[in-house]
């Protein structure tokens, strides 16, 4: 079983990767560290803790950053996960959990001690934690097992951006965060919209998991309503791509995945801001401080059809 602690901003494929990673039979889901993003750190907090509380999830829930490392915050994407971060549905906030009382960097930092070279660290949202737990530990880095992020865009399938042309939105909405946790020396893989925006539910697969997953299918379906819509109205695409959960997959079965190794670096000002660079063998860049910096995996590639199946499997 893989140990993971989950650093997240529900938002609406957040929550579908909490429940799929609750799901799968390979994952030991110990925590979950939230940040601010797609909602406030209030709102993706208290969704935390509502999945924690229905679900009946054993993960723990962290607290974490509120704002960027350096840059202001953005406003949270309501356009996108709707106002209250889970497409609008209604929250019931009676008897919701608590937190544990340690912030997200330090919670993360006692589990990774504590569970030397066992921990994976997946991370869907900022890198604000991560990075805060970087800062203040160095030493996890060698401790950690693996860290895999869903963020970015490389251009190795033509997507370099959701947010601008150059940036994704977890990157551009901590850029410094994200520069020092993926050039940090520690073994990063980069699950980003290369391979994010490939892999698509249509409205049909999201409706099949109703049955497939008496469990968690309807919540799912019902959650997709909203994150549909936008995805129908801003790139005419049925259904939804399939962000955060492609992370989760990959710590389950990166055998559908192909990766190109090269050390990354993240643009964190100017008109580019957010751009996320990988040197690679065959590519040249005007960027001659790259020679310290670790090779990471990004994913370039992914079978999508085994993956929707494994899905629904899982989820089963
Ligand atoms: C990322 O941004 C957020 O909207 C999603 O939750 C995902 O983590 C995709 O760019
Ligand atoms: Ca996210």
């Amino acid at each position: 079983m893989e140990k993971v602690i989950f650093d997240t901003d529900p938002g609406i494929d957040d929550a579908m990767a909490i429940l799929f990673a609750e799901a799968c039979s390979d994952i030991d889901l110990i925590g979950i560290t939230t940040v601010f993003g797609n909602a406030t750190l209030n709102t993706a907090t208290r969704n935390a803790l509502y999945l924690k509380g229905r679900f009946n999830l054993a993960a723990d829930v962290a607290k974490g950053a509120e704002k960027p490392l350096v840059i202001p915050v953005d406003e949270p994407a309501d356009f996108v996960h709707g106002v209250n971060g889970l497409g609008n549905i209604h929250i019931d906030e009676s008897n919701l959990p608590s937190p544990v009382s340690l912030t997200a960097h330090d919670y993360i930092i006692e589990k990774v001690k504590a569970h030397p070279n066992a921990i994976t660290l997946v991370a869907v949202g900022r890198m604000t934690n991560l990075a805060l737990a970087l800062r203040k530990c160095p030493e996890i880095t060698h401790l950690v097992k693996q860290v895999v992020i869903m963020g970015g865009a490389f251009g190795y399938q033509g997507k370099t951006g959701n947010m601008t042309p150059f940036a994704e939105a977890n990157i551009i909405g901590d850029p410094h965060a994200a520069d020092e946790v993926l050039s940090a020396d520690w073994p990063v893989t980069v699950v980003g919209l290369d391979v994010t925006m490939k892999t698509i539910m249509s409205n049909a697969y999201l409706s099949s998991l109703i049955n497939a997953s008496p469990k968690y299918g309807q919540f799912i379906y019902d959650i997709t309503r909203f994150y549909a819509d936008f995805h129908q109205q801003t790139d005419k695409v049925d259904g939804i791509y399939v962000h955060d959960s492609s992370a989760i997959m990959y710590v389950i079965a990166p055998h559908l995945f192909e990766t190109v190794a090269g050390p990354i670096r993240v643009v964190t000002e100017g008109p580019a801001i957010g751009l996320t660079l990988q040197k690679t063998a065959n590519k040249r860049f005007p960027i001659d401080d790259w020679a310290d910096f670790p090779a990471q995996k990004v994913c370039c590639n992914v079978d999508e059809e085994a993956y929707l199946q494994l899905y629904r499997e899982q989820l089963s």
